[in-house]
């Protein structure tokens, strides 16, 4: 199915839309700007059709099809590499992309790539397909997917894939069936009353059937034809068909010698019915539909005992072990998923298709008893990095402790047990459990270092450095990231001496070494994009972004954040591109974007980071909602404490505890302040995470603490605690802080500066901190202050800021709080609050009064045709 061909088939009934776009697309293709485009369908409605009159049209445009196959778990990259025979070793994404780059600028004229049932295939192809369909824009090529959207459901790989499929560069084409007009026009033409035509929907596989043979009117009776018409053919063409049944694509000719009876008249015969079509010596069902109705025919022995004769064949001719694997599985061979599964489980492993690589594991493992001790452990260790990868970590720390049991039973002294020991140690660290982690390291050091340096014993001391690093023994860690550091430049293993300078930076920055920490992540950073290691590369850009912030170096830490983000979903690397959401909003949660940072971390509370990672959205939201006075806050903060307790990290205990400080501090409780801050203030120096040292070390000066300032305290904290309220505030109208430039103008005596840090604090939305502060001036006997108002960063022209705005107009259009709420990932309470602040900014008593008021503005916006700024 290779090349444009000379498939040029009758004209296609209504689809002139669909050809017309299809052509545009290849147009500006031509000028080097591709595209995508998705076509989509129910089976029969002419899918790969379109295809084929689009591909028989285009002049001048070269195009490699390939076609993904219903398997138990698909082959790895299997339609890419059905695209390009010639090119050896297409065994992972990297190296498919690669080869359709090259083919498409190769030219002359643009290529078009189309995979038809693009929803079968494997997690590597999608992965692919994801890098092609952001790249196309710039490439002389147009991507075609066609696929079935009933079978992509919420979970489907697919999903993901396509999720960043957007912008102008991508065409949906959404086909159905056939119009009534047409069909009465393909009755009248065959004589056929159009009544009996009208159960079909128009689906144009259906109708086909029904013209040529017109004796049934509905779906299911169409399907019964099909099966009656095999029966009626003599037993050994029925064989042949029956087991082509069983073949979820085509079958190359030969497959049959051996297997059947006179295959060459069979073959005929099945040809000369109609039911499936022989091109370039492969044989294959009409349509899907076809097969899988003779399929669903047989009984449960017949497909069995056919399974069992191809499997045979294709053991014989050595077919890609993801064939095998499909029909010894249905053929309930378990000694055959045995002899087939592991080679399967790494060519999925190898090319990243995870979703896959967790299927053939689970099958395989099944049947412990038919695989070896090594096949075990290594099934088990394949099926943890598809599960962490997957985003399953609770699941793939088991699969890897499993890995690690097997192999301490049968030879604890293989270097392989030493690298079941470190997967597995990285699983425990994401679950939270850092004390198995360590132990493991230890253990896998105990086992590779007999046999000397190996880059195996590198990378264990590289984990023992971040083990350490976490836990706060940024001593020892600087140690055993040198040691990593040292073995790796040895051995000429260059990305672990650049994963280990990333150690060695975070240790250094533990340790206070600003400088120096900073130089040397960044030589990390860079020598990893030499290497192009993306993963690693994600890794220490966003450990630089999180070293600065912990620092208060916002602005610094969002560039990085950038780079992080950048190249986490360009890989998909899920986990690390959540985690740089995170840390993002608590920068603007820094800077006052209170509400960009509650929209981002809202939906991160629906999703599983990781143990490890978990507790950090929990308090960064929590905190601004405790601010705000919404009851939600205490609550998310009560949940993430006993989590970042359970990481043992200081990065994660640390900034909840300072949360926790904070809270006693809005609730008027100065012992809780003190009991709470000075645990805060250990854990932050553990660390060296002076941001945090420094705003803790604010509170227990505010709860009447005599504290003294350490070296390297944030500038706006020490002069606060020295009682220079004034250097401070402007300290931190310069770093961009505004929460904590509000809370020191209210620290001042004159009413006039006082109420510009309360003003502050209302226009943040910070209710709890506002109330407390302005009962605070008035115990102090300051004032007056302002009254609580409507935010001052007005800039519509209804005196509203684009949020409110923006939540009016939401209130006219008649959503109710709550479905607001959802839909710009607001709690409830926020919403009411920014209502409450629409109504006393437009000063008017109800909400129906406020949709009045925004209606009457509209209209008269409208006539004067001002445009307004509607959000932000
Ligand atoms: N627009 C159309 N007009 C007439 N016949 C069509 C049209 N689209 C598809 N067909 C016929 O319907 C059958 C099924 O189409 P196909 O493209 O294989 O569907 P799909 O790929 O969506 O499952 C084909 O035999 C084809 O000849
Ligand atoms: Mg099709």
């Amino acid at each position: 199915m290779t090349g444009s061909g000379a498939v040029t088939g009758p004209q296609l009934l209504e689809r002139e839309r669909e050809l017309a776009v299809l052509a545009a697309v290849v147009d500006r293709a031509r000028q080097g700007e591709g595209g995508v485009v998705l076509i989509t369908g129910e089976a029969g409605v002419g899918k790969t059709s379109l295809v084929r009159r689009f591909l028989a049209d285009a002049d001048g445009v070269r195009s490699r099809v390939g076609l993904a196959e219903d398997l138990v778990a698909a082959r790895t990259l299997g339609p890419l590499r059905e695209m390009f025979p010639d090119v050896r070793d297409l065994h992972e994404p990297g190296a498919a992309l690669a080869a359709v780059e090259a083919e498409a600028r190769a030219g002359p004229g643009p290529l078009a790539l189309v995979v038809d049932d693009a929803h079968l295939a494997d997690a590597a192809t999608f992965e692919v397909l994801r890098s092609l369909g952001r790249r196309a824009e710039t490439l002389p090529l147009v991507l075609v997917l066609a696929y079935r959207p009933d079978e992509v459901g919420a979970d489907h790989p697919m999903r993901r894939a396509l999720g960043v499929l957007v912008g102008a560069h991508v065409h949906r084409l959404e086909l159905h069936g056939l119009s009534e007009g047409a069909v009465a026009a393909l009755a009248e033409r065959s004589g056929l009353d159009p009544a009996r035509l009208a159960g079909l929907g128009g689906n144009p596989f259906y109708l086909t059937e029904v013209l040529a043979a017109p004796d049934s009117d509905l779906p299911g009776a169409v399907r019964d034809a099909i099966v009656g018409r095999v029966h009626g053919l003599p037993a050994p063409t029925r064989d042949l068909l029956e087991m082509l049944a069983l073949v979820p694509r085509d079958a190359d000719l030969g497959l049959f010698d051996g297997l059947a009876a006179d295959v060459t008249a069979s073959l005929e015969r099945a040809e000369r019915s109609g039911l499936v079509r022989v091109t370039e010596g492969r044989v294959a069902f009409r349509h899907d539909i076809a097969r899988r109705a003779l399929e669903a025919s047989l009984p449960q022995s017949r497909r069995v005992h056919l399974h069992r004769r191809i499997l045979g064949a294709f053991e014989d001719r050595r077919a890609d072990p993801a064939v095998l694997l499909h029909h010894a599985v249905l053929a309930s061979e378990d000694d055959a998923v045995a002899r087939h599964a592991p080679e399967a489980a790494r060519s999925a492993a190898h090319g990243d298709a995870h979703r896959e690589a967790v299927t053939i594991c689970g099958l395989a493992l099944r049947r412990p008893d038919l695989l070896t001790h090594a096949e075990q452990a290594e099934l088990h260790g394949i099926a943890a990095r598809a599960l962490y990868a997957a985003g399953r970590l609770p699941d793939a720390a088991r699969s890897a402790n499993r890995a690690v049991a097997i192999w301490e039973r049968r030879d604890p002294s293989d270097p392989q047990y030493g690298a079941a020991l470190l997967t597995s140690a990285r699983m425990q660290t994401m679950v939270a459990r850092p004390d198995s982690s360590l132990a493991q390291v230890r253990r896998a050091l105990e086992v590779l270092e007999p046999a000397g340096a190996s880059p195996l014993l590198a990378t264990a001391h590289e984990m023992l450095a971040n083990l350490q690093s976490i836990a706060g023994d940024s001593e020892s860690a600087m140690g055993s990231a040198e040691r990593a550091r040292a073995m790796a430049v040895d051995l000429g293993e260059r990305l672990i001496a650049a994963r280990s300078d990333m150690h060695l930076g975070i240790a250094l920055a533990g340790l206070g070494e600003d400088a120096e920490a900073l130089s040397t992540l960044r030589r990390s950073v860079e020598t990893l994009a030499l290497l192009d290691a993306p993963e690693p590369y994600a890794r220490a850009t966003g450990a630089m972004a999180v070293t600065l912030v912990w620092w208060g170096r916002v602005a610094e830490a969002l560039e990085w954040l950038d780079l992080t983000d950048r190249v986490a979903s360009e890989h998909g690397f899920d986990l690390l591109r959540l985690h740089g959401v995170a840390i993002r909003a608590h920068a603007h949660t820094l800077q006052g974007r209170w509400d960009a940072a509650e929209a981002a971390l809202r939906p991160l509370l629906q999703v599983d980071l990781g143990a490890a990672i978990n507790p950090l959205p929990l308090a960064f939201l929590g905190r601004i909602l405790l601010r705000r006075g919404d009851a939600d806050g205490d609550r998310l903060v009560d949940e993430a404490w006993p989590l970042a307790l359970a990481t043992g990290q200081v990065r994660r205990i640390a900034p909840v505890a300072a949360i926790r400080t904070e809270r006693a501090w809005l609730r008027r409780d100065p012992g809780a302040v003190r009991s709470l801050g000075e645990h805060a203030l250990d854990v932050a120096a553990q660390g060296h995470l002076r941001y945090l040292g420094g705003e803790v070390l604010r509170y227990l000066r505010r709860a009447g603490d005599d504290v003294e300032v350490f070296p390297g305290c944030p500038e706006g904290f020490a002069a606060g605690i020295r009682g220079d309220h004034a250097a401070s505030a402007a300290a931190w109208e310069e770093a961009g802080n505004p929460y904590e430039c509000a809370l020191e103008l209210a620290e001042s005596d004159d009413p006039a500066i006082a109420g510009r840090g309360v003003t502050i604090l209302d226009r943040l939305g910070a209710r709890a901190t506002a109330d407390r502060v302005r009962q605070d001036l008035r115990v102090r006997g300051v004032g007056p202050v302002p009254r609580r108002s409507a935010p001052a960063r007005a800039t519509t022209a209804l005196g509203l800021t684009p949020r409110q705005h923006e939540i009016l107009g939401l209130v006219a259009r008649g959503l109710t709080s709550p479905e607001i709420a959802d839909c710009l990932y607001l709690s409830r309470r926020t919403v009411d609050n920014h209502v409450a602040d629409v109504l006393a900014a437009l000063g008017v008593p109800s909400r129906r009064d406020a949709v009045a008021t925004f209606r009457r503005h509209e209209q008269s916006a409208r006539t004067l045709g001002s445009a307004e700024p509607g959000s932000e």
